[in-house]
């Protein structure tokens, strides 16, 4: 295992690979940019080539070209692993039948999800001669024909059929080997409860006569379903549907192991090479909305179809987590949600929270009613591209809105001002932008600056602890985010060594000295123990590497401790007291100078 690592880490080098994601400009020997992980106007992320590494001095984001990319795009290592093999045409190691013992659980959860995908595509084209059994496939192929996607489309999009029986997919499984744990969590198909006294009753699709769209994560790997239902299609008798309900229009898979809905987009793997290169993304609600404005050429668009945003309740996290990448990837984003009560509400939240993250939020309009589907296959393309050509920016465009609601009434415009614009103002991450606004604001409505800056305080005041939610939830999704990669290695380690007979390294050690962050890494063991494996099984270099990273950590947390320390001193009236601090300082400045003793004979 370790030898892919090595090739990739020999064939991607950190500086090419950074720069494939953002501008960096030269800085001595390394080269600076503006940070990904966190919002900043001047530089501070700077990249080290002979080093291999890259450092935030704003957030302390750091790490190598394996944290980057899984940062960068919101993936676990073995994602990450997968997407740089991908690029350096490394081949990762098939599971063979004696290995699949070692399979993790995550791992047969993706293989599971990819043989559903095959067998459901599969479906498509029908064959000329249908049996009567099959007839659906035709139904669904038709049906896809006439909302106007092309063969290309479907198979691009790996949009397949899962047919209108009880456990046409679930027999097929099992006959691949899979068993119905696996299946069950990967929530392919269901357990019927069961009754005291009779026997288990048999497992059960999930997904029967439905069109069925897979969800990728960023690296492209399967991670769930939304299937669409087809009324067009009769329900056998004694199969199928049931008969009371045929359920919802879509329906998606539920939370497993692998598909965390809080954080993925539809069509984000095929659409953020376009974001980057066009610097701005297109976010609509649907899947058919998404294949469709694909197909018409607009391959920057993401949907946040059969995700959280879509819930009702969706939290800010959630949606703070959703427009990561896309706002790693591009400030700019055009909202084209459907023009009905439910799409503009979610539209609004959705813009409210992209503006807090500094983002350029537009607003493509679109007639009452209607989707970007119907646009793209009543009206055509053209029509698709003006509407995205001609969207504007989203208070501008609310501004619009609410004079058009008022009728001509300038006291409606005024409240309709003050109560569902001047909240979004008040979201504005940049104060310059806010004063833009309040001068357009005024120059539009007539009504004078200095009143808008009296209503926009008194919205600042009252809307205080929403704006503090926001910063809180940002702090939140940070925080998940930036896991130390000295830290995340070291415990790798531990909880593999923990798990093997003959051990190199003392799991203790390593407990011992990370005590306190344990467990917040617990829920990412399995991936920790993969990565260490991933870079240490065949290496000599384990024991020599754990020493110094042990300095090294106990270094990051001196340097933590004497921060606080000043800070302390800062605040202190009591000359006893400061008195113990400085000797405490003292301490721990003689600590580090024999850790950097102890570093440099190493290195001899
Ligand atoms: P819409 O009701 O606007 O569906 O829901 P649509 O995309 O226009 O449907 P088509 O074009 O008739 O096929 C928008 C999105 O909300 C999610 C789906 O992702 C859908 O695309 N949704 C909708 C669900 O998850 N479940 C549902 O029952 C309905
Ligand atoms: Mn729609």
């Amino acid at each position: 295992m370790s030898s892919s690592v090595d090739q990739i880490k020999s064939r991607i080098d950190i500086l090419t690979l950074v720069s494939s994601y953002m501008k960096l400009d030269r800085a001595g020997a390394s080269w600076k940019g503006r940070c990904p992980f966190h919002n900043e106007k001047t530089p501070s992320f700077f990249v080290s080539p002979d080093r291999g590494s890259y450092y935030c001095f704003g957030c302390g984001a750091s790490g190598d070209i394996f944290s980057f990319v899984e940062e960068f795009e919101g993936l676990d290592f073995k994602g990450a692993l997968k997407l740089l093999a991908d690029r350096a045409g490394v081949v990762l190691e098939v599971y063979t039948s004696e290995m699949k013992e070692k399979e993790s659980e995550k791992e047969k959860l993706y293989r599971v999800m990819e043989e559903a995908t095959k067998f459901f595509e599969d479906n498509f084209p029908p064959k000329a001669d249908q049996p009567q059994a099959e007839k659906g496939k035709k139904d669904a192929w038709e049906y896809l024909k006439a909302r106007g996607l092309t063969e290309k489309t479907i198979k691009d999009f790996r949009i397949g059929w899962a047919i209108l029986d009880w456990r046409k997919l679930y027999d097929h499984l099992k006959m691949k080997g899979f068993a119905d744990n696996e299946i069950e969590h990967a929530g392919l198909a269901k357990r019927p409860d069961k009754e005291a006294g009779k026997p288990d009753k048999a497992m059960y699709d999930r997904f029967r006569g439905r069109v069925m769209f897979p969800i990728s994560d960023s690296s492209g790997r399967i991670i769930a379903f939304s299937g669409r239902l087809l009324e067009s299609v009769p329900t056998p008798e004694g199969v199928g549907r049931p008969t009371e309900s045929v359920g919802p229009k879509y329906l998606n898979s539920p939370e497993t192991p692998i598909f965390n809905k809080s954080s993925v987009l539809f069509g984000i793997d095929k659409a953020k090479e376009s974001i980057r290169k066009n610097n701005f993304s297109i976010l609509v609600e649907g899947q058919m909305d998404l294949v469709l404005s694909h197909q018409a050429g607009f391959k920057n668009t993401v949907a946040s179809s059969g995700t959280a945003m879509n819930d009702k309740v969706f939290s800010k996290e959630n949606i703070i987590n959703n427009l990561g990448l896309i706002c790693r990837l591009s400030k700019n984003i055009v909202l084209a949600y459907d023009a009905d009560k439910a799409g503009i509400n979610a539209s609004n939240r959705f813009a409210k929270i992209a503006l807090s993250l500094g983002m350029d939020v537009k607003v493509a309009s679109m007639k009452d009613g209607v989707d970007p589907a119907d646009v793209i296959s009543k009206e055509g393309k053209d029509v698709w591209r003006e509407a995205i050509r001609n969207s504007k920016h989203f208070i501008p465009s609310m501004l619009e809105r609410i004079i058009k609601d008022a009728k001509g009434d300038g006291r409606k415009v005024g409240i309709g001002i003050k109560e569902r614009l001047l909240p979004f103002v008040n979201n504005l991450e940049s104060s310059i932008e806010k004063s833009h606004f309040i001068t357009f604001i005024s120059n539009t409505s007539g009504i004078a600056e200095k009143a808008l800056m009296e209503d926009l305080k008194k919205v600042e005041s009252e809307l205080k602890s929403e704006t503090e939610e926001t910063e809180i939830a940002k702090e939140n999704v940070e925080k998940k985010m930036r896991k130390d990669p000295i830290e995340r290695r070291l415990l790798g380690i531990a909880f593999w060594q923990e798990g093997v007979k003959d051990k190199i390294i003392e799991p203790e050690l390593i407990f011992k000295k990370l005590n306190k962050v344990k467990e917040i890494y617990k829920d990412i063991k399995e991936d920790l123990i993969y990565e260490a494996e991933a870079f240490y099984s065949d290496s000599e270099n384990l024991k020599k590497d754990v020493d110094e990273m042990l300095l090294s950590i106990e270094e990051e947390y001196l340097n933590e401790e004497l921060v606080k320390m000043m800070m302390e001193i800062k605040t202190l009236k009591d000359g006893k007291q400061e008195t113990e601090i400085l000797k405490k300082i003292s301490e721990i400045n003689k600590r580090k100078e024999e850790i950097k003793n102890n570093k440099n004979r190493r290195n001899i």
